[in-house]
Formats: C-alpha cells, sequence, structure tokens
C-alpha cells in the first residue's frame, strides 16, 4: 500500500497533508510513503525529517504519485496535479466539491475514488478526522492576532501611572468553530467580548467563554441549526432585523470578527458598507468568510484595505498563516482516518463504502458520482464521454483550475 504526499501547487497555499509524525504512524501500520520533494517546505517540514519518519522522496509529483494506492492533498487537485494521478488510486483532501461541483466528473472520469475530508459527517467518531475544525480553529485565533496586528491600540485594560486604557470592545460574528476560537482569544487578551449567532446552542457556548451573546430573535433562533449542526439560512425578515440590530451595535466596536458561513451556500452578508462608514476610525473588521463570498460588502479576498480609517483584512487560507500547526494538525485528521479504516492483516487501506463516514465523504466510486448531494454532476465517466463528441480535455482544465 503506497501513500503519495505531493506539494500544493494552488497560489498561496502553504500547508501540506503529511508530518513526520503523520509519516512515522503510516510506516508504522505497513504503508509505503512517498513525499515528493518540497512538499513541507513552507510548514517547516524538510525533506530530510520526512526521510526520517521513514518516507521516500521523490523527485516530482509523477513519481510521487505513480502506482500509489491513496494520495493526500490538502486542496482540490489542479487538472495539471490530476494528470499524474494512476487510475484506482484514491484521493483523500479538502477538496470543497461545492466551489467547484465539475471537479467531480473529472475524478470519475479518471477512475479516481475521491474522499472530500471536509464533507466529514460532524458524528463524535469522526471528530479527530473533522478538518474543518481543525483548520477553522486556528483561523479563529489567527484572526484575533491579525486583527490586534493592525489595531493602532492595546486589547486589554491598562492601569498605568500615566493613566487608564480601555480594554478594546470585539464583536463576533458567527460562533461556530472558529468564532469561539476567536472570542477565547480576545478573552485572553483581555478585550471586552460580545457575540451572535443564527443557531440557539451557540448562545450557551459563547456565554460560557465568557462574552455576552447579542440577538434580535431569540426564537427565531431555535430552528435554524440543521441536524448536522450547521446554521440554514435565515428568512429576509430574520436578516433585515439582524442587520439593523448589528448596523447599531457594530458602530460602538474596535474590532469586528465576521465567520459566517451556509454550506454550499455564498456566505451570508452581514455588513454592510453604511455599518462601515458608521464604525470609528481605526476600528478593524476581519472577515473570515472572505473565500466564500464575504460576510462584510467592502471586502476583497486576499488584501487588508483601508476604508474611511476603518481596515478590513479578507485574507484567505487563514488557517495557512498559520502554516506548521495547520499541516501538523490536518496530517493528524487525515491518520485518523486513514488508521481507522486500516485493515491490519493486508496492511492496506480499507474503504468501507456502507459506513456513514464514507457515505459523507465520497464523491466518486469506481468511474461513477456518487454522492447524494451532487446530483447534477452524477454523469459517469461513460455518460459525459458518449455526451461529449469533442475533446474533453479543454472542459476540464477549465472546470478544475480554479478554487
Ligand atoms: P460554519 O463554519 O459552517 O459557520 C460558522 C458559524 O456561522 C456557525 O456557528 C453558524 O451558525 C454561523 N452563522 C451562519 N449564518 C449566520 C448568520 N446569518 N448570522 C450569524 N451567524 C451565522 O460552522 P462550524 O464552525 O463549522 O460549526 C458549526 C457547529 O457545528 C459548531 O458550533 C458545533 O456545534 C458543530 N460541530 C460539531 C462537531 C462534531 O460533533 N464533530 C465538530 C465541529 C463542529
Amino acid at each position: 500500500m503506497k501513500i503519495a504526499v505531493l506539494k500544493e501547487t494552488r497560489a498561496g497555499e502553504t500547508r501540506v497533508a503529511a508530518s513526520p509524525e503523520s509519516v512515522k504512524k503510516f510506516t508504522a501500520l505497513g504503508a509505503s510513503v512517498a513525499v515528493q520533494t518540497g512538499a513541507g517546505a513552507d510548514a517547516q517540514f524538510s525533506d530530510e525529517d520526512y526521510k526520517g519518519a521513514g518516507a521516500e522522496i521523490s523527485p516530482s509529483a509523477a513519481d510521487a504519485a505513480q502506482n500509489a494506492d491513496l494520495i493526500i492533498k490538502v486542496q482540490r487537485p489542479t487538472t495539471d496535479e490530476l494528470r499524474v494521478f494512476p487510475k484506482g488510486a484514491r484521493l483523500a483532501a479538502i477538496l470543497s466539491p461545492y466551489n467547484d461541483p465539475d471537479s467531480i466528473s473529472a475524478y470519475a472520469r479518471l477512475g479516481v475514488d475521491a474522499f472530500a475530508l471536509d464533507l466529514m459527517p460532524r458524528i463524535t467518531r469522526a471528530q479527530s478526522m473533522d478538518v474543518l475544525s481543525s483548520q477553522s480553529n486556528l483561523a479563529g485565533y489567527k484572526a484575533v492576532i491579525d486583527a490586534g496586528a493592525y489595531f493602532g491600540r492595546a486589547m486589554p485594560l491598562m492601569m498605568t501611572a500615566a493613566g487608564t486604557i480601555a480594554p478594546a470592545k470585539v464583536f463576533v460574528m458567527g460562533a461556530g468553530v472558529a468564532g469561539l476560537q476567536a472570542i477565547a482569544t480576545a478573552r485572553r487578551l483581555g478585550a471586552v467580548v460580545s457575540a451572535t449567532d443564527v443557531r440557539f446552542a451557540a448562545k450557551e457556548q459563547v456565554e460560557s467563554l465568557g462574552a455576552s451573546f447579542v440577538t434580535v430573535d431569540e426564537d427565531a433562533m431555535r430552528d435554524a441549526e440543521t441536524e448536522g449542526g450547521y446554521a440554514k439560512e435565515m428568512s429576509e425578515d430574520f436578516q433585515h432585523r439582524q442587520r439593523e440590530f448589528v448596523a447599531e451595535h457594530i458602530a460602538k466596536q474596535d474590532i469586528v470578527i465576521t465567520t459566517a458561513l451556509i454550506p454550499g451556500r455564498p456566505a451570508p452578508t452581514l455588513v454592510t458598507s453604511e455599518m462601515v462608514q458608521a464604525m470609528k476610525p481605526g476600528s478593524i473588521i476581519v472577515d473570515l468568510a472572505a473565500e466564500q463570498g464575504g460576510n462584510v460588502e467592502l471586502t476583497r479576498p486576499g488584501e487588508a484595505i483601508e476604508i474611511g480609517g476603518v481596515t478590513i483584512l479578507g485574507f484567505n487560507n487563514v488557517p495557512g498563516r498559520l502554516a506548521a500547526d495547520a499541516s501538523s494538525l490536518l496530517a493528524r485528521n487525515i491518520y485518523n482516518f486513514v488508521s481507522a479504516f486500516w485493515d491490519k492483516e493486508r496492511t492496506e487501506f480499507a474503504v468501507d463504502w456502507e459506513d456513514d463516514i464514507f457515505k459523507g465523504i465520497g464523491l466518486t466510486r469506481e468511474g461513477k458520482s456518487i454522492h447524494p448531494n451532487f446530483k447534477d454532476a452524477a454523469a459517469t465517466a461513460a455518460d459525459e464521454e458518449a455526451e461529449t463528441t469533442s475533446d474533453s480535455d479543454e472542459d476540464e482544465n477549465q472546470s478544475s483550475g480554479s478554487q
């Protein structure tokens, strides 16, 4: 059983899907691991570290992927990356299929069984494999650190001989994994923290961290959570009232951190241009939803901008700004996933298609698209070829190349 670890090629991706620690554990299971040279360089893992852990260092992606049974990555492969995948290989990565449903037919065409780790069901058994949680947690922490770096004032209350400095007021919108970590971090730095969410369950979690919970309508919140623990899209009326309330609250804040996401939908707009204009000069907004369209109307994904004295940070890939820790946690998530389905006698990764975990994350199986949420992309490789008379290479280039 060969596991291949490829170097990420998407712009700005600093993370890697395996750490020397996870390589050591994979080899202890009896797997052979090939790591593409330089794969861990941005996360401070050298080829030597991987070699010391038992990996073979491959000079190129093609060499690493040759005869691989399982290819592990951070992000969805680009068309170029996919070219080196052997037929029948399995792929485990953060595939974000909602951002590019066409990529599913590309995996099917290649006969690659693809597992989207970002669709991991939120069940107790899968908690240690939950890549969204491990990465969001770091993003929530880094959002506060980034805000502090741009903020021209201190966070805590400071009583000095020269006088007292008031603590910063931090407002966190969206109290999921990232939001709760942002609250905890801001509290540790001594800020006065308030937070909001649409899920009722979030209220108690926010309060248990010593922050105040603010909302427009507790009753509407009781029905806002899906069985999977995610938020539903709220009614027009709720959103309207939420905006009125937020406009008033936000004007009094120093730092606003937005983290609100709805799986499979663009991020909800929570902060309008008018609200930004109403904030005090020197205030900071960190929009962690920037890559999904942003929670703030004025966010420019990937940029730090200043409008009327208010700085809006829309950094992409915030977990990648902590590449070493983000990679270590991701590597553990992937190891926990693979080892949970390890057949010790045959020393191989044994997929159980009937297991809820594989039902949740499996996108393709033996040339067919199988995930119920992507029925539109459910054409098999054979169907696609029958429908397409022209060379399909060109389409594939377009469909899986962008993030
Ligand atoms: P997420 O990243 O999808 O969304 C972030 C937050 O934004 C969520 O709390 C969501 O309710 C909130 N939100 C959405 N629309 C909003 C709006 N219009 N206004 C304000 N807030 C809005 O969610 P995340 O962080 O991945 O997790 C959500 C929940 O899932 C967690 O709080 C937890 O209860 C549960 N969870 C369970 C796990 C498990 O059992 N294995 C693991 C991780 C999370």
